[in-house]
């Protein structure tokens, strides 16, 4: 085999006149009556390879057989192109290739569909052959940022004396928020591992083991109903300190997520992040993960609003809910069918209708805006409206209005193309409730985790009104994407206990699931907390893509299947028999 001497990416001017081994596949060939053109690529870039007649019959006749995704090897020497062939968007754009032998080290076979276009295969298809998605620019170029920001995570932690230390993978089922992977075990029939949903017990554990700074790059895995930016395995960069608050945490989160976006691409995130309470994110934006590039914030209006004479805002101000809404710059430019879509949008997330009243230079127009004419004014200036715009109100419940109202910014936010692109805001999320109930269960459950403790001031009401006990936890939000979730620890058993009991775990269920834990709080644990962020989710940020599969290598779909090797397939009888299962 004719072994390479450079790679498809590297020859300039300055190689002129050389003699080089090139190894790649084909990416594309032309035929240029005589001349065979064409680009031979590898990781590193493309190089354009000729072939000209007049170095023998048997080059062009190999040349006349080669098709996309041949892997070959080509030597030859480098010459300038002529001045009209030049492509200064290429590195390698000023030359070319002159080639005097090419060898076909393997043909492939016909393609399902083209590396230099994958839109030319729907996503199924592409999972199917995945390995040649891989080879497709987009990919090459997502995993690369991907490996660029594992590396810059891993010397800052270590530069900043954070050891990375590897917790199991086979552990004790301990329902944390969503449905554990199990393991059977063969020689406990009967028995099962759980695969982490996240490191967390471990992580304390190690704190009590003295290593107070810890971090990893850990596979997480978690059953649950998947979206765009959920895998069912996924990686965590992991994190937990003893001796330290919440400050230290962020300050900390916000020097790492500084240095990786300025390491991988050269940005620098406007420091320090800015902090928002849950309960004004969700107030202001109707969302824990608010998205600050752009305004449109919700505005309440019950107050203007209590004595207009509009049925549907009256009854539901009586009964304690809320009217609000959001003032769209260039909406009042909506057509009578796009507001009816985005009625239909808003009663699919629970409300029960949407009023509007556009903004022109002769006052409010709409259905409703007669009944507004008193507190025209106040309203318009509440909303910070001008003519052009076009305000959204909702009447619901709290619940209701303003996660209608968020989401409903996003759409036409994005509608109206008024989020800038390129564009990074973090925000860190803080003083979430502890707890949330659950209606379903009639109980409640932890907002992050029950490890996570309340502030000193709340601990008292844990007994007494849970519901209003706020947790010592944060949030690092991203553009409108949950990047990671932390926050301080119950780091007594006394503290840890008062949660479980709460939380309507039994004493002797307590034991069961986390005697072990419950044990080591008692030997000495340091005050401590941490923080987990998504490192698939970042790296989609790095790399602007929305699609959390393309930063994965071999991912798996929606339905948590691997469509390239099939997986979860049956076992056989024998495997099931090893260890004592059988499948009803
Ligand atoms: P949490 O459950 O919030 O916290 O997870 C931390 C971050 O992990 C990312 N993430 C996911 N990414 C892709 N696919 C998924 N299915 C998925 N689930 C979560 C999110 C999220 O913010 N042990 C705690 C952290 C701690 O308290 O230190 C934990 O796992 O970006
Ligand atoms: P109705 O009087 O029920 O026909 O409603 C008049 C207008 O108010 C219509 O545009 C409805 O879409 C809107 N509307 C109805 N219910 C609500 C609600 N809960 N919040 C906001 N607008 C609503």
């Amino acid at each position: 085999m004719l072994k390479r001497t450079v790679t498809c990416g590297e020859l300039t001017a300055e190689d002129t006149g050389k003699k080089i081994v090139l190894n790649g596949w084909v990416n594309k060939r032309r035929d240029l009556g005589g001349l065979i053109f064409f680009d031979l690529r590898d990781r590193y870039g493309l190089t354009q390879v000729v072939c000209d007649p007049e170095k023998g019959k048997s080059l062009m006749n190999i040349a006349h057989k080669l098709s996309a995704e041949d892997v070959v090897a080509v030597r030859g020497y480098v010459r300038l192109r002529p001045d009209d062939a030049i492509n200064n968007d290429m590195p390698t754009g000023k030359i070319e290739v002159l080639a005097e032998e090419i060898e076909i080290l393997n043909p492939a076979a016909t393609l399902p569909f083209l590396v230099t276009d994958r839109e030319t295969g729907l996503e199924d298809l592409r999972l199917k052959y995945r390995y040649l998605e891989l080879r497709t620019a987009e990919i090459q170029k997502c995993l690369a940022i991907r490996h660029h920001a594992a590396q810059s995570v891993r010397s800052f932690y270590s530069k900043n004396g954070f050891f990375e230390i590897e917790t199991p993978m086979l552990m004790k089922s301990t329902p944390e928020g969503a449905r554990d992977y199990l393991v059977p075990s063969r020689i406990y029939k009967g028995r099962f591992y759980a695969l982490p949903q996240s490191p967390q017990t471990y992580k304390q554990l190690l704190m009590i083991g003295g290593f107070d700074r810890y971090f990893q790059i850990v596979k997480c895995f978690r059953d649950e109903d998947l979206r765009a930016d959920r895998q069912p395995e996924f990686t965590q960069i992991d994190v937990e300190m003893s001796f330290i608050d919440e400050d230290d945490i962020m300050e900390n989160t916000e020097t790492m997520l500084c240095r990786v976006f300025q390491d991988v691409i050269n940005v620098e995130l406007p420091r320090p992040f800015p902090r928002m309470e849950y309960s004004d994110a969700m107030r202001r934006f109707g969302s824990d993960k608010p998205d600050i590039r752009f305004g449109v914030e919700i505005h309440t209006l019950n107050t203007f609003l209590q004595n207009c004479g509009f049925r549907v805002f009256q009854s539901v101000i009586d009964s304690g809910g809320s009217v609000a809404a959001i003032c769209v710059p260039g909406g009042a430019g909506f057509s009578r069918k796009i507001i009816d879509e985005l009625t239909e949008q808003i009663k699919g997330w629970g409300a029960k209708g949407l009023a509007f009243v556009k903004i022109t230079e002769n006052g409010l127009e709409s259905g409703v805006s007669k009944f507004l004419n008193s507190v025209e004014k106040e309203i318009v200036q509440t909303v910070g409206g001008k003519p052009g715009d076009i305000i959204l109100f909702v009447a619901d419940e709290s619940r209701v209005t303003y996660p209608a109202l968020g989401r409903l910014r996003l759409t036409v936010a994005k509608r109206l193309d008024l989020i800038p692109k390129r564009q990074f805001k973090p925000l860190w999320v803080t003083r979430f409730p502890l707890l949330e109930y659950d209606e379903e269960e009639k109980r409640y459950v932890a907002m992050h985790h029950p490890f996570t403790s309340a502030i000193p001031e709340d601990r008292a009401k844990l007994k007494t009104d849970p519901g209003a006990v706020i947790a010592r936890a944060y949030d690092i939000v991203i553009n409108g994407n949950e990047i990671g979730g932390g926050s301080i620890r119950n780091h007594t058993p006394e503290m840890q206990q008062e949660m479980f009991d709460v939380l309507g775990i039994s004493r002797e269920e307590a034991r069961a699931k986390f005697g072990f834990l419950l044990d080591a709080l008692t030997f000495g644990a340091p005050p401590h907390g941490g923080i987990a962020l998504g490192f698939d989710r970042l790296v989609m940020l790095l790399a602007g893509t929305e699609n959390i599969r393309d930063v994965i290598a071999f991912p798996k779909t929606t339905s948590a299947a691997s469509l390239m090797d099939g997986s979860p397939t049956p076992v056989s009888g024998d495997q099931l028999k090893e260890l004592g299962i059988k499948i009803v």
